[in-house]
């Protein structure tokens, strides 16, 4: 449990001199060769292998699948089998993430360091962003990942779906990644950003609130297939899709490119440009998977569950509120806590709409619309005049 009270000095915990142990090298005298009675085991092993054994747990026979065997969750139609897509949209979100690969390193970041190592480059106001940020982010993103991983994976019974969850997963490794190149390259205390999550509230809390969600599903005796269940595996998507990755990210992105936008800190601000590219095509695949869920699934989805979605996107938004107002006492970068606070309400009532729910702050503006720009990289070509920013790879292959 984290300790609140503790946490409000934000005490430093003391970095220790890095150890670094080398990989283990196999011994230098090589042990001996198989004998005889290996390769008869071995080859006996083989001729017993048995084919079906591997199958028996699946219920339908392990037959060709037909697209309606296939459900999103509780199916209990062979996983191997990725053909014939029953939902099109999500192999096409991982056609998109393919294309859209990029890689921390490409980025140059010569400027930005030149900026944060010169004494008056940045005001006091504006370090604290690029620190608060990269150190919520450098741990949010692999929040993120164990959760795909550790607790979404196993319980989305979609090959397609699953195709997706492996390529956000690698996704939310170059971003983790992404962070630690911006941490090292400007030469910041690693300690002390990789422990703002534990140390800085307003960080903390909002990792607190995600982790709770993962660990009602990492129990690995936790199964999907009761009401309840299937309910709670709706609430860590809801967590996580929209609110971790759909209202926490937000008041980050906003800060740092804005800061692009201003000319600082370019290399960072186009790091976080593909980032935000990447996670808003998370945020669609998730609540494409939830409304699925509930479609698939009616039941689920009654009063009380509509109630608590909406109880968790408006928590979701007090929390980046309070980071918000932690990470702007006053006015910075052409913006200040309280028109963040109208951008967050705008925000969350989008995530009450994709969700079919009814918002929860009628009438909020969006002050930023060129955030909504930045998203679409291919109308902002050199936005920071770095470099050509609409980058994509692996386009469609043509056979002559
Ligand atoms: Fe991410
Ligand atoms: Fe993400």
């Amino acid at each position: 449990m984290l300790n609140w009270d503790a946490l409000e000095d934000e005490t430093q915990v003391e970095v220790q001199a890095p150890t670094k142990a080398k990989a283990v090298e196999p011994a230098a005298e090589p042990a001996p060769a198989a004998d005889v009675n290996l390769q008869a085991q071995v080859e006996a092993e083989l001729a017993a292998l048995d084919v079906a054994a591997g199958l028996e747990e699946l219920e339908m026979n392990a037959g060709r699948v037909q697209v309606d065997d296939k459900r999103m969750i509780n199916c209990r139609a062979d996983l191997n089998q990725l053909v014939p897509f029953k939902y099109e949209w999500a192999w096409q979100k991982y056609l998109a993430g393919c294309a859209n690969h990029w890689m921390p390193q490409e980025i140059n970041m010569s400027a930005d360091i030149q900026l944060w190592k010169s004494e008056n480059g940045l005001t006091a106001d504006e370090r604290t962003i690029v620190k608060r940020n990269l150190g919520f982010f450098s741990t949010a993103d692999s929040l993120v990942a164990n959760n795909l991983v550790l607790a979404i994976y196993r319980l989305i019974t979609n090959p397609e779906c699953r195709q997706y969850l492996l390529r956000q997963a690698f996704e939310e490794a170059i971003h983790t990644h992404a962070y630690q190149y911006c941490i090292e390259t400007l030469a910041m205390d690693e300690g002390e950003i990789f422990n703002m999550y534990r140390e800085v509230p307003s960080v903390a809390k909002k990792a607190a609130w995600g982790l709770t969600y993962t660990q009602k599903l990492g129990d690995p005796t936790f199964n999907t297939g009761t009401t309840e269940n299937d309910r709670e595996l709706l609430r860590n998507l809801i967590a996580f899709y929209c609110v971790l990755e759909g209202i926490f990210f937000y008041c980050g992105f906003t800060q740092i490119l804005s800061m692009g936008r201003r000319n600082k800190m370019t290399g960072v601000a186009e790091q976080f440009q593909y980032i935000l590219r990447d996670e808003s095509m998370h945020v669609n695949f998730g609540i494409d998977v939830i409304n699925q869920i509930k479609a698939e699934n009616p039941l689920l989805w009654d009063d009380a569950m509509q109630q608590e979605a909406t109880r968790m996107i408006m928590e979701g938004y007090e929390l980046e509120y309070a980071y918000a107002q932690d990470t702007m006492p006053r006015g910075v970068l052409g913006m200040n806590a309280e028109q963040m606070g109208e951008y967050l309400r705008y925000i969350s009532n989008r995530r009450l709409q994709q969700l079919g729910l009814a918002e929860a702050y009628p009438g909020a503006k969006n002050p930023f619309p060129w955030m909504a720009e930045i998203m679409d990289l291919k109308k902002e070509k050199n936005f920071f005049e770095t470099r050509v920013t609409e980058y994509q790879v692996g386009g469609a292959l043509t056979w002559e």
